[in-house]
C-alpha cells in the first residue's frame, strides 16, 4: 500500500511542480502587437538590424532604422522599399551622443516596439586591445543602449496606446558566457543582462516588456569584418558552432519580441545555453520554467564538458607555440 502511494507521488511530482510553476511564474504571460505599431531599430542599416526591419515592415508595423552613416541608411531604406513596397522612416546619429539620439527619437514619434540592435566587436586578448577599442565596445553596446532606452522611455511610459510595448536589447552568446578574445565584449554584452533584468522591474507597471536576445555568430557584414581579425584561439573555440544566416536569426528575435520573452535564444545550442545561464532571470512561460527546473542539473553537468574541452584546447594550442 504504502509502496503505491509512493508510486502515485512519483507518477504525480511533474504536474504538481507545472502547476506550481503556472501560479508563480513573472512576470505574467503576454503578446506584444506589432501590427500598424512603430517599431524602432537601432543599427537597422546592416545585418540583423536591416532583416528586422525587413521583417517588420512585412508584418504591418511602422518602422524607424537609425544609425550613424546616412548613405547606408539610404542603401537599407532603398533595400526595404523594394522588398516590401513599405517606405521606413531613417535617423541619422550615432548611439554615444545622448543628444542626438533624443533629437532623432522626438523626431520620430512615440515608439512602441525598441529594439537596441547596434554594436561592435574588435576582437583581441586583454593584453591585444587598445584602451580605445575597449571604450568603444563598451560606448556603443553598453552606454549606447543606456541612452537609447533613457531617450525613449519618457514618450513610450506616455503612450495612448496602452497596450504592450517592448525594448528589445540585442545581445550575443557571448553575453551568456565569456569566450577567449572577448573581454571587452562579453563585458558589454553581460552588462545588458544586468540592465535589462533590473529594467523589466522598473517598466512593468507600465506594462513594457523587456527582450534580451542571444544570437549566436551570425552571417553579417559586422562579422565578416569580425572574423578577420579574430585570435586564432578564438576561431579554434568557435569553430565547431558555424554561422547561422542573419534572416533566421532576425526571425527568432522578432518571435522572441511579438511572445514577450524575457530571454530570446535564437538556436537550439542557444536554448541549452539559456537553461544554463537561467539564474534570477525572469521567466513568463510556465512550461519553459519547468524545463528549466528539470533539465538544469544535466545542461549544467553539459556545460561542464564544454569547459573541459575549452580549456584543453587552449592547453594544446599554447604548448604547440612553445
Ligand atoms: N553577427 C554576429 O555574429 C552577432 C552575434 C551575436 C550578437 N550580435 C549582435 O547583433 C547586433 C547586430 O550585429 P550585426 O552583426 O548585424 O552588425 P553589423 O552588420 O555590423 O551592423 C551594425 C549596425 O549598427 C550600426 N551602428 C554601429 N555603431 C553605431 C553607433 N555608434 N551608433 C548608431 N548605430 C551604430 C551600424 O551602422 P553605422 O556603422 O552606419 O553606424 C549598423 O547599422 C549587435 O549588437 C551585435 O553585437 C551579432
Amino acid at each position: 500500500m504504502a509502496d503505491l502511494s509512493l508510486a502515485y507521488l512519483l507518477l504525480l511530482t511533474p504536474f504538481i511542480l507545472l502547476a506550481v510553476l503556472f501560479f508563480i511564474v513573472r512576470p505574467c504571460p503576454v503578446k506584444i502587437p506589432i501590427k500598424n505599431r512603430h517599431v524602432f531599430i537601432t543599427g537597422g542599416s546592416s545585418g540583423i538590424g536591416l532583416a528586422l526591419a525587413h521583417q517588420a515592415a512585412s508584418a504591418g508595423a511602422r518602422v524607424s532604422i537609425l544609425a550613424r552613416s546616412q548613405a547606408k541608411l539610404e542603401e537599407a531604406k532603398r533595400a526595404v522599399q523594394l522588398a516590401t513596397g513599405i517606405d521606413v522612416a531613417t535617423f541619422a546619429a550615432d548611439v554615444r551622443d545622448f543628444d542626438a539620439v533624443k533629437r532623432a527619437v522626438e523626431a520620430a514619434g512615440p515608439i512602441d516596439v525598441l529594439v537596441v540592435n547596434q554594436g561592435v566587436f574588435v576582437p583581441g586578448e586583454l593584453e591585444r586591445l587598445r584602451l580605445d577599442e575597449f571604450r568603444f565596445m563598451i560606448d556603443v553596446n553598453l552606454i549606447g543602449s543606456f541612452n537609447m532606452i533613457k531617450a525613449v522611455l519618457p514618450a513610450m511610459k506616455g503612450r495612448a496606446d496602452k497596450r504592450p510595448a517592448s525594448i528589445a536589447l540585442m545581445s550575443s552568446q557571448a553575453g551568456q558566457v565569456g569566450i577567449y578574445g572577448y573581454t571587452a565584449y562579453s563585458a558589454s554584452k553581460f552588462g545588458l543582462r544586468g540592465l535589462a533584468e533590473a529594467l523589466q522591474q522598473e517598466v512593468i507597471a507600465d506594462n513594457i516588456h523587456i527582450s534580451l536576445i542571444f544570437p549566436p555568430d551570425t552571417d553579417t557584414p559586422g562579422f565578416e569584418e569580425e572574423t578577420k581579425r579574430r585570435p586564432q584561439l578564438t576561431n579554434i573555440i568557435a569553430e565547431s558552432s558555424g554561422a547561422m544566416k542573419t534572416e533566421v536569426v532576425a526571425k527568432k528575435a522578432l518571435d522572441g519580441i511579438k511572445s514577450g520573452s524575457f530571454i530570446v535564444p535564437c538556436s537550439f545550442e542557444g536554448l541549452l545555453l539559456s537553461i544554463a545561464t537561467a539564474g534570477m532571470s525572469p521567466q513568463r512561460s510556465y512550461v519553459m520554467a519547468f524545463v528549466e527546473v528539470v533539465a538544469i542539473g544535466w545542461v549544467r553537468f553539459a556545460a561542464l564538458f564544454f569547459q573541459w574541452n575549452w580549456y584543453g584546447l587552449i592547453n594544446k594550442w599554447h604548448a604547440q607555440q612553445k
